[in-house]
């Protein structure tokens, strides 16, 4: 982030403040704004950074509405911005969200509670949708069968761990986990429009980073790293940019045996170029 005293930096995506209590322990007199759709987020991250309330102020909100959240805050351009995307250890960790298939919840999967759950959308949803879903977003081998399964079941489907079972009756034991991961994950995905609201707020990040502002990216999800990617590609052909890594940073295996929710995780910088 190339953080540097009296400049004002943009978390989109707060969570439980870790990477943000980094960031103002680092610092003296930098100022943060702090973004995050899950009121909860925002609420254990306001406790927690309590201390340094004078230099750092946090938004419930979608990160799309970033102009906006701005603009309220007088602000009219940034130092630098982070996006840690996806979802956070806590609201994988709370059954009652509904993100994790081995703890009992509602099927409601949502990170922001102004965010239709996972129940009414499979309601609403068409049987293809359901199948390319789990074919795009979760690179789920059998894709159609599970999709067609989830779709029939969809009005009496009701809670993670019958979601669980309903996979674990179409899938052989060995690959089941990891079935279940990806099924997860690509719903997850789907509810919270987590590509679309990625690929609509970069260009706006990019738009209220100030010349010489650097933008970090940590996705987790192949789908979220190629949008970061060729955004990040273009800005560097139109030389607005440049790309302080050629290729994604990964973490180590040490960091991934002290924490291995780390595995999937790449990260890229790009600085604006100054103009
Ligand atoms: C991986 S966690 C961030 C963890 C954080 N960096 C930390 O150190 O604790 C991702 C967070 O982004 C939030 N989030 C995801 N999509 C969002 C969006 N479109 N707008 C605002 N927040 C979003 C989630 O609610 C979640 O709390």
């Amino acid at each position: 982030m190339d953080l540097r005293e009296g400049s004002t930096y943009l978390d989109c995506t707060v969570g439980g403040a870790g990477h943000l209590m980094a960031m103002l322990n680092s610092t003296k007199d930098a100022k943060f704004i702090g973004v995050d759709c899950d009121p909860d987020a925002i609420e254990y991250s306001r406790k927690r950074t309590a201390a340094f309330s004078s230099r750092c102020c946090l938004t419930e909100d979608n990160f799309i509405n970033l102009d906006l959240i701005l603009d309220k805050l007088n602000v009219g351009s940034v130092d630098g911005i982070l996006f840690d995307l996806g979802v956070s250890y806590h609201q994988l960790t709370t059954p009652s969200r509904g993100f994790s298939y081995d703890r009992e919840g509602r099927l409601l999967m949502r990170m922001s509670p102004k965010t239709m759950s996972l129940r009414n959308r499979l309601q609403h949803a068409q049987k293809h949708e359901v199948i390319q879903v789990l074919k795009d977003f979760g690179d789920v081998r059998n894709y159609r069968k599970l999709g067609q399964k989830i779709y029939e079941s969809r009005v009496s489907l009701d809670s993670t761990l019958q979601l669980s079972k309903l996979i674990e009756e179409s899938v052989p034991r060995r690959f089941l986990k990891k079935n279940l991961q990806k099924v997860f994950q690509a719903l997850r995905i789907w509810t919270n429009e987590e590509l679309t609201n990625l690929a609509a707020a970069l260009p706006v990040a990019f738009g209220r980073l100030s010349g010489r502002g650097r933008m970090v990216v940590i996705s987790y999800h192949s789908g979220e790293d190629r949008i970061v990617k060729f955004f990040f590609r273009d800005l560097k052909i139109e030389k607005k940019a440049r790309l302080l890594n050629k290729k994604a940073i990964k973490p180590s295996e040490k960091e991934i045996s002290l924490n291995p929710r780390v595995r999937s995780a790449k990260l890229r910088v790009l600085e604006k170029c100054a103009s």
